[in-house]
């Protein structure tokens, strides 16, 4: 099925990859008996229904149904064909594939690592001179942030000094060509002369990681004032600012449920000094979704504490809704008297901060606080409108509890009916028109097989997948599946090339795992047969369950075959004597089998 890689090295390589192992990097997951539970990562979703079976080594989600093992997981969630996942995989196994990569993806990789090496010559440079006697101006700087010389460390802020070419000329005798240091971002070539200049000169440094720990790109503030404040790394091979979060990597190791997203470095830093280290910033730009996605992995609820001028207002509503979109549970932290973060907890210290913390508005909340900021409500209009519009966003809450709550709010401080607010609500409600829940799902899962609206082949269909399912959890099943029935008995053509693949493993004693299956019955129905594995194939018996759908599937084609002769003795005109005469014994047969069925 995949020709490029062997079946074995496949195998190999998903049992090396642990499925809870590699999908605990996406999904924060708890377990629950034998199975693990956390918020599918691919469907939006407040409520877990994203489960990992370890023991199975699959997963499946009882929300959207999407399903598989490991490969088709990280298929999924990486946007990676069947080789690209099988390829990100082996990488993370440190298994060896055997196909060299093309010429073209060898040069990227190799330029990649140069650039991470010269990004780690310029951070080490610019520490030495943030140290070094002569540039006391830029210590002083630090003091006088209250930046402490251990956070300085930790997070390698360094200084690139007012000279013109001073790190080009390190880099340089360091052994790096003009084309790698340019392509570095680091070093900029002269317009007129074609000289190459540092972009960097009389600045704070501010190293950029990665999660891994990649030192990717470089920030850097002005000493005092000037312009511009902040200077930032392009983009490059390994910088990607709309894909990164500065300090995430220290972040997503807080142990916190929560991760507050904030504007600057300067914000980040001075929070994680006082011990505040579940805080990120967005790296001079707009939240990206990626950005959104990337917090979502490491956090249950995300705070974001944005200043409170009127861009930062704009940017916090940017960011709800973006977070809101994309399924996490997202608040707001008000800092009061237009101060940034930085600032308020250098001023009230960190147990103040916290206090804020705990004080944070769900998105609803926070949304009517500016509702009632941006409108008169002194006035009858100023009231009617903004109480349309408080109606609007408690519609849009999809929670029960959460809008009775905010309903009771708003009738409190306006005196007006709790009943008359919760009509208008409903009438703005959409129905959840085709919407199924986690628990009718649920419930109906081993009732599908019989579920009425399937015709019978679907049925047969679905069956025939529960039985290759069963087998590869439970191989001794073959036993009883050997001599009743052989691949061409099974309906789908698809499933036909399955069972001759699946039986002949069986027959020859090599053995097949629910895992192995997922990946040979290939894209398409790897979401069904995960579904199977996960739910209907819990049998008490499985060799009475196999013994049902073998007899299922017999009746099946049994019937199947009774209707074409039937149909062929309906137009028997074209037929001699002697072949209606067989029909006939033949039909004669199958009613005496089902009979004895
Ligand atoms: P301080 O003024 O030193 O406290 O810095 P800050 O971190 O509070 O910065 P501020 O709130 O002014 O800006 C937030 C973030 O936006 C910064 O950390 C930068 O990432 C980015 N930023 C601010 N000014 C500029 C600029 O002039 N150019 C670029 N490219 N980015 C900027
Ligand atoms: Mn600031």
């Amino acid at each position: 099925m995949h020709k490029h890689y062997s079946e074995e090295l496949i195998e190999d390589i998903r049992i090396s990859n642990d499925i809870l192992a590699v999908v605990g990097e996406y999904v924060r997951l708890e377990r629950k008996g034998k199975n693990y539970f956390g918020l599918c990562p691919f469907h939006n979703e407040k409520t877990p229904s994203f489960c990992v079976d370890p023991g199975k080594q699959l997963y499946y989600c009882f929300g959207c149904g999407k399903g598989g093992s490991v490969i088709q997981f990280i298929m999924e969630a990486e946007n990676f064909d069947y080789i690209e996942a099988v390829k990100f995989l082996a990488e993370r196994a440190r298994i060896p594939l055997p196909e060299g990569d093309s010429e073209e993806e060898k040069t990227i990789a190799r330029k990649k690592q140069d650039l991470l090496k010269i990004n780690i010559e310029a951070a080490r440079f610019f520490y030495e001179q943030l140290m070094d006697l002569k540039n006391s101006q830029a210590r002083e700087y630090l003091n006088r942030r209250k930046i402490s010389p251990n956070i300085a460390r930790k997070f390698g802020i360094g200084y690139s000094p007012e000279e013109w070419d001073i790190l080009y000329r390190y880099l340089r005798k360091k052994g790096y060509d003009d084309d790698i240091l340019l392509e570095s971002g680091l070093v900029i070539k002269g317009k007129n002369n074609g000289s190459f200049f540092d972009r960097f000169r009389g600045r704070i440094i501010f190293p950029i990681f990665d999660v891994r720990g990649n030192l990717i790109g470089f920030g850097g503030r002005i000493i005092n004032d000037g312009s511009p404040k902040y200077m930032n790394s392009p983009e490059t091979l390994v910088y990607n600012k709309r894909k990164n979060l500065y300090a995430l990597n220290f972040a997503k190791n807080s142990k916190e449920k929560r991760i507050i997203i904030v504007e600057g470095y300067m914000d980040v830093i001075s929070l994680h000094q006082y011990g505040i280290i579940n805080t990120v910033a967005s790296l001079g730009t707009a939240l990206t979704e990626s950005q959104g996605k990337l917090l979502k992995k490491y956090a249950e609820e995300i705070i974001i504490s944005y200043d409170a001028d009127s861009a930062g207002q704009a940017a916090t509503m940017r960011g709800l809704d973006l977070l809101n979109d994309i399924g996490c549970n997202v608040k707001v932290l008000i800092i009061p008297n237009g101060k940034d973060p930085d600032e308020f907890i250098k001023k009230n210290g960190p147990e103040a901060f916290k206090k804020l913390l705990e004080e944070s508005l769900s998105l609803v909340e926070y949304k009517i606080r500016i509702l009632k900021k941006d409108i008169d409500t002194n006035t009858t209009d100023g009231k009617i409108s903004f109480l349309n519009k408080a109606v609007e966003l408690l519609s849009k809450v999809d929670n029960n509890m959460e809008r009775e709550m905010y309903i009771k709010k708003i009738s409190k401080e306006y005196e007006i009916s709790e009943e008359s607010i919760y009509a208008e609500v409903l009438k703005r409600v959409k129905p959840a028109k085709g919407f199924r829940t986690v628990s009718n799902i649920e419930a109906n899962k081993l009732k599908n097989v019989r579920k009425k609206g399937n015709s019978e082949f679907e049925k047969v269909i679905e069956c025939e997948r529960i039985l290759l399912s069963v087998l590869s959890i439970d191989n001794s099943v073959y036993r009883v599946v050997k001599d009743r029935l052989n691949p061409e008995d099974f309906e789908d053509e698809k499933d036909k090339e399955i069972a001759k693949e699946v039986f002949s493993r069986l027959e020859n004693n090599r053995g097949i795992v629910p895992a192995e299956l997922i990946n040979l019955v290939g894209d398409g129905l790897s979401d069904i047969f995960a579904r199977l594995i996960q739910g209907e194939c819990n049998f008490d018996d499985n060799n009475k369950a196999v013994m049902d759908i073998i007899r299922r599937m017999e009746m099946y084609r049994l019937d199947k075959r009774e209707k074409e002769i039937l149909e062929l003795l309906s137009t028997s005109q074209n037929h001699s004597q002697e072949d209606v005469e067989k029909l006939k014994l033949e039909l004669k047969s199958i009613l005496l089998k089902k009979k004895s069925k």
